[in-house]
């Protein structure tokens, strides 16, 4: 299926690795141009080279820290200075950590919240009046299951994850009239460095094996399997095109059948 997406202009965040990489390569194959944004410049570098030779598309690489005061909105003019707009926001940065609730310390709550809610926050903020003077616009926030169903073990993040299901929601009612439409994907355990990083953690205050844990979780996924990535990408590509134009505000969970609830 053609999705419409030729010569588009996409931003992404945590676009160095993992979920915002595998999106900002389905994005390059549907031959959109794009910015992609994270903290690790030599990493982005590598991909835009990457997905210009493989796909002949524009790639910028914007290094940038999401929890600096102010980055946003320099993002989003470097962004249109460069590439002349943005139809496409995909925000995929975000880092929280797990564990014992009452053995988490209070900065991992703060970095959770700055980073992926504030983060998500900031960058809709910068892009949203760009995108109601076009009359035009597609936002993807690649949120997480756990928002849905929170995990004991992976509360900073689900607590993040219920947060930005609910004002992705809320702003899609206010967005509409604008042809501006914003949804929310949510993943379960996908194989990405994220995942791998945060069992090892698991691990260490656990004393348990990698291998357990990873084996807990595949035993409460039907699928009993992890996601690759690219499944990953490919559905927010998905989200942010012309196919999807009369979805809004909507969570599309992809988790391998794992959280249950209708509605
Ligand atoms: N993997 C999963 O199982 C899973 C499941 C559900 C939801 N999610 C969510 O999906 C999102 C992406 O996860 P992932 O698995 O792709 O993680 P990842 O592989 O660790 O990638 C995270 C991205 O965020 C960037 N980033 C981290 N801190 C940053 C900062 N301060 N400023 C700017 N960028 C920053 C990282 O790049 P730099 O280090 O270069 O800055 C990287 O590009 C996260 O919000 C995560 O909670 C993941």
């Amino acid at each position: 299926m053609d999705l419409l997406l030729k010569d588009k202009v996409a931003l992404i965040t945590g676009a160095s690795k993992g979920l915002g990489a595998a999106t900002a390569a389905a994005l390059a194959e549907e031959g959109v141009n794009l910015i992609l944004t994270a903290r690790d410049e030599k990493a982005l570098q590598m991909q835009a080279d990457r997905l210009t030779t493989e796909h002949g598309v524009r790639a910028i690489p914007i290094a940038a820290d999401l929890t600096e005061a102010g980055i946003s909105d320099t993002l989003v003019k470097q962004s249109i200075n460069t590439l002349g707009r943005i139809d496409i926001l995909v925000n995929s940065a975000g880092a929280s950590q797990g564990g014992v609730f009452w053995e988490i310390p209070e900065d991992v709550w703060q970095d959770s919240m700055e980073l992926k809610v504030m983060g998500t926050i900031r960058m809709m903020r910068a892009v949203i009046p760009h995108m109601i003077e076009n009359q035009s616009g597609r936002i993807v926030n690649i949120v997480g299951n756990t928002g849905l169903q929170p995990a004991p073990r992976l509360l900073p993040g689900s607590s993040a994850n219920a947060a930005l299901l609910a004002i992705t929601k809320g702003l899609a009612e206010d967005l509409a009239p604008h042809n501006v439409i914003v949804n929310a994907l949510n993943p379960g355990p996908t194989r990405t460095e994220r995942w791998t990083t945060l069992m090892g953690k698991l691990s260490e205050s656990g004393g348990r094996s990698v291998a357990d844990i990873e084996q807990d979780y595949k035993d409460q996924i039907p699928m009993n399997r992890l996601a690759e990535p690219d499944e990953i990408g490919r559905l927010a590509a998905f989200l942010a095109s012309e196919r999807a134009a009369n979805m809004t505000g909507a969570c599309l969970t992809a988790d391998g059948g794992w959280t249950k609830g209708i509605g």
